[in-house]
């Protein structure tokens, strides 16, 4: 007795045999050829993200751990009277001498190897001869270019004592990282970690900059998907193993709006309000997540 084959002779244009009204290549195709390659083809057809492979991987995390040094390097000079500019001079030495380049250096005309945002500025400060002072909160955002491989991280240090705003928008934006990260596995999408970080963050009287986000990395600087540091569970991209992207909320004390200064590149808050912000590179894993730049939240 000779059984039919049907798939056989479905076209991936066809309508699907299980009749659910889609697409065979978007249907039971697409499910009979999601292993890994079937995923991530998917992925990348119809979000352009890149799902990274082990050899990619261990090249981002060898990437983060300089990052992470290169933070720890930077924390041990945080100081009053110490300059923006000082702390780039140690950035951009530290990279070269460690075999690496300075990702932020030219990238769209950003002239400096790292980003210092001061108090108020949310991010994408750039050094200059401002002298650090007493109180100051100050965020050193590092990004690596080792063999080709890109990691990305950034922390929020005090500069001396800190007062009771300063501690408290720091440990705010810290926890906010957390309870995104605490959102990150196979299954969830990239609006469960929103959701987490806006719920939190806002409950705490805080506020959540919307203009700037998260995005894949590795390969490239930014690459898709954007991760929002609010919105919706369930909504967004679903998150599979293999996926590498930053989480980096920044977290107002007072309103969410910005400004853009003159010089194009720095974000403050319109009420000048502080800012804090604390950011790791996630490798999506079978059952959770990995940090490749990891440091203690
Ligand atoms: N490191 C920043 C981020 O987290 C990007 C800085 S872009 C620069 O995405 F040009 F300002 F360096
Ligand atoms: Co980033
Ligand atoms: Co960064």
């Amino acid at each position: 007795m000779k059984i039919a084959k049907t798939t056989d002779k479905v076209g991936r244009n066809d309508a699907c045999p299980c009749g659910s009204g889609l697409k065979y290549k978007k249907c039971c195709h697409l499910n009979a050829n999601s292993g890994e390659d079937g995923i991530k083809e998917h992925y990348y057809k119809k979000h352009k993200i890149r799902i990274k492979e082990a050899r990619d991987i261990e090249a981002i995390r060898r990437s983060g751990a300089l990052v992470i040094s290169t933070l720890d390097m930077v924390e041990k000079h945080i100081r009053p009277g110490i300059t923006t500019n000082d702390i780039n001079t140690l950035v951009h030495e530290y990279t070269l001498k460690n075999h690496a380049v300075p990702a932020p250096l030219n990238y769209r005309g950003f002239p400096k190897s790292v980003c210092t945002s001061v108090n108020e500025v949310i991010c994408h400060g750039i050094p200059s001869d401002r002298i650090l002072e007493e109180g100051d909160i100050i965020n050193v955002d590092v990004t690596s270019i080792l063999d080709g491989y890109y990691a990305d991280a950034n922390k929020t240090f005090f500069v001396g004592e800190p007062g009771p705003d300063a501690k408290k928008i720091v440990k705010v934006a810290r926890e906010s990282l957390k309870r995104g990260l605490s959102a990150v596995k196979p299954g969830n999408t990239t609006g469960d970690i929103g959701h987490a970080i806006q719920t939190y963050a806002e409950g705490k009287g805080c506020s959540i900059v919307r203009e700037f986000v998260g995005h894949g990395v590795g390969l490239d600087f930014h690459e898709p998907p954007q991760i929002l540091h609010f919105g919706t569970s369930g909504t967004g991209i679903k998150l599979v193993e293999g996926m590498v992207f930053t989480v980096e909320p920044m977290i107002n004390l007072g309103g969410k709006d910005l400004m853009i200064l003159s010089d194009k590149w720095t974000a403050v808050t319109r009420d000048k309000s502080l800012s804090a912000q604390f950011e790791q590179t996630i490798l999506v894993t079978k059952d959770g997540y990995d940090s490749l730049t990891p440091f203690d939240l």
